[in-house]
């Protein structure tokens, strides 16, 4: 058997499966697979298993690594026989090794990337053959949760043997104002036929709908180029088309278009490909951020891990719509897919619905951060994985920059420019049309000469290094890659609140006042600070958007960062906590990062982001909650994030003061207000006049359930989902902040409960349980339908004590 390197690397790594060789039964075509689980993908084996620690140091508590085999029965008809037949994997976690009739045909080590394999030389038609997938996914490879298994989409691509390459399709606007556009299209057609043929190759450019399909008549069409292709022959062909008064793809109006490329041979369409693009003009510029057409577009941005909360890596287009609907809701227009390449799905969504994209090819390069991770695969794969990365995601109008990696020790070590340079060089041979950055945690690769490796410098965690940097790159473009890091848990309040950035801790939570965050990070308002006294800069992007898997800081389980985490004083502290715990077994499964939990639910400073970002809308948001019986008389501090610029606080009607922001400050602070229960209410005012309101009461016991769907209508075909939100609530209604019941959900009708959360990090309850605590009055359902299903479903919900709530969900 031919092994290929990538299967030999990790498997004698515990607690992987059986070494390649002893479990090669499973690839072949005659093995019997009756007795095995039947599955859809994306699937990922290790969120839908329970929590435990399987490793120490291992982050997120779930049982991803290992090796694990799929397998797929494939019926060809005799008309198969003659076609091009391709596997397209859009991402396996990881060193997969594709078998076809139990033949070895093709792999990928990097499980972020997408990948193919020509399954032609392999497949027989009229006949039933067999794939098989092994994936051998190495502990001690990541420092978040990745998920383990084929997580992402797989597709079985037939075509003629005159066929379009979709992977080669380079679609970009070189020319583009209000008044016309070039759309310059570049084609690869391969003759995979035994014979010599002549083929017509000719491009047409249409709007595209909602879903990027082409609508109406074309906009342009090119005259149709003739070759003659050789057997085994390769042709490149090179269009440019010419609109007039093109619409515009833009963040604010995210117009697309497709290119469709159409090969025929003796007037007979062969192929067709269609590839989405969109028309716009990017451009950073070192003294005054980024353009997108013409315009200055601060990036209002946050950094996003893969998975998807209680789904874990499995991607689904509806989790993934709904992160960046709620992102939206706070006024975020950027993402950066933080560490590596998104599900392709992703691309679609924000080309769709108009946000930008930092895409992110890697977290290391040759020096590891994990004893595994994709260090051991640089030397051999970095090219191919750059090169594959670009060719699949650059037509993607949403993609502004590419960003071949984060925080690499290389920034700081001698051989940093050449590997960062190597990189470059292959990422513009497929795409001279964007420009390349890095992540850079290491303050003087801004200034020892890696920085001029790059096209736009990103700096993470260094708000106080903006204008020094400028000073000594003055034609450098800057943004803030990462920023604050602030770390919270939602609706846990933590006294007395100090504003020194190592406090806030409580057991295992973090105190929501959007103050504390690790040592090299800061609260939200120090960004914003750095962020305005330097325009040059182009903008931020937030650690994190959401809440992930893993990762979960201060409380990592090497204990690494709860030392980290704090200024010698504290971190004394925590030595102490740690002696006193006895075992290096934290408890917390997913990260205090987001600004959303990981359920999806806000944190506090979702408003002091909205009120930043979306500065027209009027906010008012009081934090902490007024329920605190037990802190009657005492210092009780408030808070308000307002998109106005001046606030009076009145504690049961009498006023506790109007206060101003004043330069550099983005929040209003009442720190010596003493509580005694009631409302307190926030009148907000903007140049003097009134603005918005909002109120904050102490409410009375828990007695009810509320279920709220966020569609209650969905797709009946097995993939979409309603992600329905129980609040506990008193007799007024209104959610009781500090609640926890425990909930049971059940399910009624043609419908399966996904999974279920409540955005506590401290939560071991399997994602799969019908049972779970509310977190400080909230918990999440997700729901979808039985494919093909036509009644509707119920989802209920009961808890002791009381009184439960439904919610009928339709199929559509
Ligand atoms: C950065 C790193 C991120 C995450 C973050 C937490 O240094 O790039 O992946 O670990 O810290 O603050």
């Amino acid at each position: 058997m031919d092994f290929r390197p990538w299967l030999l690397k990790t498997s004698d790594a515990p607690p992987a499966g059986p070494a390649p060789g002893e479990d090669l039964v499973y690839a072949s075509r005659a093995f019997d697979d009756s007795g095995w689980r039947l599955l859809d993908l994306p699937h990922d084996w290790g969120v839908e298993s329970p929590f435990v620690q399987a490793l120490p140091g291992e982050t997120g508590k779930l049982p991803w690594h290992g090796v694990a085999w799929y397998r797929k029965r494939l019926h060809l008809t005799a008309a198969d026989a003659g076609r091009r037949i391709v596997l397209e994997v859009d991402g396996a976690l990881s060193n997969s090794a594709v078998f076809c009739n139990g033949r070895l045909v093709g792999g990928w080590a990097y499980g972020y990337m997408s990948f193919q394999v020509d399954l032609t030389g392999c497949l027989q038609a009229g006949a039933d053959n067999s794939l098989a997938i092994r994936l051998d996914n190495p502990a001690g490879s990541s420092r978040w949760y990745p998920g383990g298994g084929l997580y992402r989409h797989v597709w079985l691509t037939r075509t003629g043997a005159v066929h379009v390459l979709a992977d080669q399709q380079f679609v970009h606007t070189p020319e583009v104002s209000a008044e016309k556009a070039t759309v310059a299209v570049r084609s690869a057609v391969a003759n995979s036929s035994p014979g010599p043929v002549k083929a017509a190759v000719e491009v047409e450019i249409f709007r595209a709908d909602a879903q990027g399909r082409p609508v109406g008549a074309p906009l342009a069409r090119t005259r149709e180029l003739v070759h003659h292709l050789k057997p085994g022959a390769l042709q490149t062909f090179d269009f440019n088309l010419k609109l007039s008064r093109p619409a515009l793809w833009d963040v604010k109006s995210p117009h697309r278009h497709v290119a469709v490329t159409l090969v025929s041979q003796g007037g007979r369409l062969r192929d067709r490909v269609d590839t989405p693009f969109g028309i716009r003009q990017i451009a950073f510029k070192a003294d005054d951020g980024f353009h997108l057409n013409g315009r200055r577009v601060a990036l209002k941005g946050v950094c996003m891990h893969h998975d998807l909360g209680a789904l874990g890596a499995a991607f689904n287009v509806r989790a993934a719509e709904r992160q960046l609907e709620l992102l939206r809701e706070m006024g975020v227009n950027a993402l950066r897919t933080s560490h590596n390449p998104p599900a392709p799905e992703l691309l679609e969504l924000t080309d769709r619905m108009g946000f930008v994209v930092i895409n992110e090819l890697f977290d290391t390069w040759t020096q590891a951060k994990k004893p595994q991770d994709y260090h051991q695969h640089f030397p051999a794969w970095s090219e191919a994985d750059a090169r594959t990365w670009v060719r699949r995601d650059r037509n993607h109008p949403s993609v502004i920059l590419w960003s071949t990696g984060n925080e690499l020790h290389e920034l700081g070590m001698k051989m940093g420019p050449a590997v960062s340079n190597r990189l470059a060089n292959i990422v513009r041979s497929e795409d001279p049309t964007r420009l390349i950055t890095v992540g850079a945690h290491d303050v003087e690769s801004g200034f020892n000469g890696f920085q001029k490796t790059v096209g736009v410098f990103g700096y993470n965690y260094k708000p106080h290094e903006y204008a020094r940097f400028h000073r000594a790159n003055p034609t450098l473009p800057l943004y803030g890659s990462e920023t604050a890091s602030t770390v919270s848990s939602r609706g846990e309040y933590h006294f007395p609140v100090t504003d020194d950035k190592a406090g806030g801790l409580t057991g295992y939570h973090v105190s929501s006042y959007d103050l504390y965050s690790p040592w090299w990070a800061s609260s939200p308002d120090v960004e914003f600070r750095g962020q305005d006294q330097n325009r040059f800069v182009a903008g931020e992007f937030v650690w994190t958007g959401f809440d992930y898997l893993g990762e979960p800081t201060p409380f990592n389980d090497d204990a690494t960062n709860l030392f980290n985490f704090h200024t010698p004083e504290a971190r004394a502290r925590a030595a102490e906590e740690l002696a006193r715990l006895g075992t290096l077994q934290l408890p917390s499964r997913s990260s205090y990062f987001g600004i959303f939990d990981l359920a999806g639910f806000k944190k506090d400073r979702f408003w002091l982001y909205q009120s930043r970002w979306r500065p027209e809308l009027p906010s008012a948001h009081i934090l902490p909650h007024w329920n605190w019986p037990e802190r009657v008389g005492q210092v009780t501090p408030v808070h308000v994030y307002t998109s106005g610029d001046e606030a009076e606080l009145f504690l049961n009607g009498r006023s506790l003061g109007r206060r101003k922001k004043g330069d550099g400050e983005y929040r209003l602070r009442w720190n010596d207000v003493v509580y005694e229960p009631g409302e307190l209410t926030v009148v907000a005012y903007w140049k003097g006049q009134d603005w918005a309101r909002s109120r904050v009461v102490t409410t009375g016991p828990a007695q009810l359930l509320q279920l709220a769907a966020d569609r209650a209508e969905i797709r009946a075909d097995g993939r979409d989902l309603s992600f329905i939100t129980a609040t506990v609530v008193d007799q007024a209604g209104r959610a009781v902040p500090r609640s926890k019941p425990r909930l049971t959900f059940t399910i009624d009708g043609p419908g399966e409960l996904v999974a279920t959360d409540n955005g506590d990090p401290t939560d071991h309850t399997s994602f799969k349980s019908a049972q779970r605590h509310a977190f400080n009055a909230l918990a999440l359902a997700i729901v979808k339908f039985k494919p093909g299903a036509t009644q509707p479903v119920t989802l209920k919900v009961t808890a002791e004590g009381l009184a439960p709530a439904e919610v009928l969900l339709h199929p559509r």
